[in-house]
């Protein structure tokens, strides 16, 4: 029996609720079991209403203090995660499934992007530009954007939080979030966490509810939340955009992927494997940056199918809590079903099951194997769609040229991987290749100090380094007439 503490209420304009005005709750479930493991208010429209209104009374202040009484929060916050690590993985792992080890990375994947913005706060410049006439000067200033929201999703259930609340706090914004509804205790964790580094009450809400419809529409019709961020399926993005339009709000985008992965005959096959392994099996598949379609040169497709095989099939599946366990449960039946259909889909097209192909019974968890299809092609849903789940699909290819256009000819655009030891190779698909995040001979390109974000229907907006923090910033000018003239 778990016995790990979760906190079983709503964060609301720096009060704590155990009950919503909708009065109802909901249950949060363990994925590796289907057993219940939190009850929590189901939070609506009243308490985000509340939580803006909070939001809107502290804007001002905030913005007035300082970048280092900003950076201060942060950091203190970013440590009290590292202290309480061990703790927060436990609770993520319970509510999304992923291995602990994996959920201990994702903190401190979290905690790095609370660090790296508190410094970034500090270099918000503003800049001097010569005026076309003697008496005028201008300066150009960098303003916070106001009160912004962030709708976030539940497979990085804190990294995708700090990753917008942190630049947002740093650049002197306050923010509302709803996190999903399946992982809402890590959020929970982490506006307790924020509390108590002292950030003033208000400029943090965490609202979880299971009607995203109706908890956001007082939050999109406000014209005095400025800013929307949203990590989540491109459908939802669009919708979104649609509903920002009427107040104007800035938004920025993380949509979903359909992530290519490149292995050219003068790659170097182990480090590609475990490129393909990293990027295929992290989260159990369920990343927007999943490698989803594997594309490798005919002359050394049978040994890298051969080496991968054998690696994904060596992984140990179960339950995310035992230590050694590499492969954790899908989020959900759902999640489950369409990895189904995908593998079905693929084999009555031709495709050849080389491992897995089928979902696990465990005790009432939502597992499914590690799967390996050799043959796909672009008549079939896994190379048509995002899997989301632990499907290698490889196809083969001949040349540079028709991978590129293979690679290329999606909807989507967040990531794409290859791997070649041909450096005039890296730069031209550097270049060709339309995505916004790319590792060549890196399976793990995801860091706090680079730009995240997608092109084409995988949105738009950047997060993490310098870029990550212009999104919670708008840019003003003062032009300075009646100066004279210096000279
Ligand atoms: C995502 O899947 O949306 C985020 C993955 C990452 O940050 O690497």
């Amino acid at each position: 029996m778990e016995t790990v503490r979760m906190i079983e209420e709503l964060y609301v304009g720096g009060e704590w609720m155990g009950e919503a005005s909708t009065g109802r709750t909901f249950e949060v479930e363990n994925p590796a079991s289907g057993r219940v493991v939190a009850v929590l208010p189901d939070g609506g429209a009243e308490e985000m209403r509340r939580a803006v209104e909070a939001a809107v009374a502290v804007q001002r202040g905030w913005e007035e203090a300082t970048a280092y009484e900003r950076a201060s929060v942060l950091w203190r916050a970013a440590g009290l995660m590292r202290e309480r690590a061990e703790h927060l993985a436990r609770v993520m792992t319970l509510e999304q499934g992923k291995p602990l080890s994996e959920s201990r990375g994702e903190i401190a994947y979290a905690a790095s992007f609370v660090e790296w913005f508190a410094e970034e706060g500090k270099r918000v410049y503003g800049e001097s530009v010569p005026a076309s006439f003697r008496d005028k000067r201008i300066l150009v200033l960098k303003r916070p954007v106001g009160v912004a929201a962030a709708i976030t999703p539940w497979n990085f259930p804190a990294a995708m939080i700090t990753r917008k609340l942190a630049p947002a706090l740093a650049a002197g914004c306050a923010m509302v979030i709803k996190p999903s509804e399946l992982t809402p205790l890590s959020a929970l964790e982490l506006a307790r966490i924020f509390e108590e580094a002292g950030l003033p009450r208000g400029l943090l809400s965490v609202v979880v509810g299971t009607d995203p419809g109706e908890m956001m529409r007082p939050v999109m019709e406000d014209r005095r939340v400025r800013k929307l961020s949203f990590t989540g399926s491109t459908e939802v993005g669009k919708l979104l955009m649609r509903q920002a339009a009427g107040t104007m709000k800035r938004l920025s985008l993380e949509l979903g992927g359909h992530a290519p992965f490149i292995v050219f005959e003068d790659a170097d096959l182990d480090a590609a494997v475990e490129g393909a392994l990293v990027s295929k099996m992290r989260n159990m598949g369920q990343t927007c940056v999943c490698a989803n379609r594997i594309f490798v040169q005919r002359g050394v497709m049978e040994e890298f199918a051969r080496r991968l095989t054998e690696r994904m099939a060596a992984m140990k599946v179960g339950d995310g809590l035992e230590e050694g366990v590499e492969v954790g449960p899908l989020i959900g039946p759902e999640a489950v079903e369409k990895v189904e259909r995908h593998v079905e889909d693929a084999r009555r097209r031709g495709a050849k099951v080389l491992l897995g192909g089928e979902r696990l019974s465990g005790e009432g968890g939502y597992f499914f194997a590690p799967t390996v299809l050799a043959g796909a092609d672009e008549s079939m849903l896994v190379f048509r769609e995002e899997t989301f789940g632990p499907v290698a699909a490889l196809a083969s290819f001949e040349s540079e040229e028709e991978v590129i256009e293979r690679a290329n000819a999606t909807a989507y655009g967040l990531a794409g991987y290859y791997y070649t030891r041909d450096v005039g190779r890296v730069m031209r698909l550097a270049e060709k290749l339309q995505y916004g995040i790319l590792g060549a001979n890196d399976g793990l390109p995801s860091t706090a100090q680079a730009p995240f974000g997608g092109l084409k229907e995988s949105g738009f907006g950047r997060e993490g380094g310098h870029w990550g923090i212009e999104e919670y910033l708008d840019v003003k000018y003062v032009s300075l007439g009646g100066l004279g003239s210096s000279s």
